[in-house]
């Protein structure tokens, strides 16, 4: 396994390493990797001649300087894991690398961007677009694996592939959970012991709401989850929103002909965790 932090390099390799007919298969990441992650490198692996991963925290869709700052970074473990995994490349740029000038692109997501993360995070979906656009047009991959995890996230990409035609297949992987159902996170490592504890109420209420589905209406059953999560003192609901899952819009009846999927987001004091399932 190489690992590079200049993309000249990177792109030199990649056109050495590449013979006709290969496919690359791309894992962006900011680090701090853990089996959510790890589930994307192995199906890469297992779909593609060619394998990288890419390890960079993305200042630009922080919109928290805090958030930023205490990200969990660990770049030595993440290589051991990504070697484990039997990887062509990782390419692990600074901010110089990926940002030689600001970035001013602005992106358009429609409604997309106008719901749940989009709206309480300012800005983070297009620096989200910057970076992967950035990296797509470097590594030129044909697949490239994205979690369900960050539902919105998934959908974003995918939109923008669409809308800019992007030469690039989006793979997503489903959600890869701790044993006691919290959705796995690079930020879970920031939480307080307590907060730890806790924090499966947000998945163990989320899967109790699927089995009650339809009988009890839409708005009860959000009204339902973000009061037993917020029955905790350690947890505070931000947003319980059911979508379909192709516009990410509000549904209000369960008789809605779409797939549904019900979106969290949750604040700890030190963190806010995401998660989603799906209502079917
Ligand atoms: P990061 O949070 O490191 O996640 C990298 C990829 O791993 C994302 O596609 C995410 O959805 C997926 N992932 C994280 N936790 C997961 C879990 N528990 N189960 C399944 N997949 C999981 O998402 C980002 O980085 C960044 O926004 C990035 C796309 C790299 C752009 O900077």
């Amino acid at each position: 396994m190489e690992v590079f932090q200049f993309k000249k390099e990177l792109k030199n390799n990649i056109t050495n390493l590449r013979r006709k007919g290969d496919i690359i298969g791309f894992v962006p990441t900011m680090g701090a990797l853990h089996e959510g992650h790890r589930s994307l490198l192995r199906k890469c692996k297992n779909d593609n001649n060619i394998s990288i991963c890419s390890i960079f925290v993305n200042p630009n869709q922080f919109n928290n300087k805090n958030d930023l700052k205490n990200y969990p970074r660990n770049l030595e473990k993440d290589l051991h894991i990504i070697e484990a995994e039997k990887f062509d490349f990782v390419f692990c740029p600074s901010e110089m690398e990926m940002y030689p000038e600001p970035d001013k692109r602005v992106f358009d997501f429609g409604k997309l961007g106008e719901v749940m993360e989009g709206k309480h995070r300012p800005g983070h979906f297009n620096g989200v677009a910057q970076i992967v656009t950035k990296l797509f047009n470097d590594i030129k991959p044909g697949n490239a694996y994205f979690g369900e995890k960050d539902f919105q996230q998934l959908a974003i990409v995918k939109f923008l592939v669409r809308t800019l035609n992007l030469p690039v297949n989006i793979i997503s992987c489903p959600i890869v959970r701790e044993a006691d159902g919290l959705a796995m996170s690079s930020r879970n490592l920031l939480l307080k012991p307590e907060e730890r504890m806790n924090a499966p109420l947000i998945s163990r209420t989320l899967f109790k709401a699927v089995e009650m589905q339809h009988e009890i209406s839409v708005p009860l059953i959000i009204d339902w989850v973000i009061e037993q999560i917020n029955l905790s003192p350690y947890l505070k609901v931000e947003y319980f929103e059911i979508v379909n899952d192709l516009n990410l819009q509000p549904i209000n009846d369960w008789n809605e002909k779409c797939n549904k999927v019900g979106c969290i987001a949750v604040k700890t004091s030190t963190v806010r965790l995401i998660d989603n399932v799906r209502f079917g």
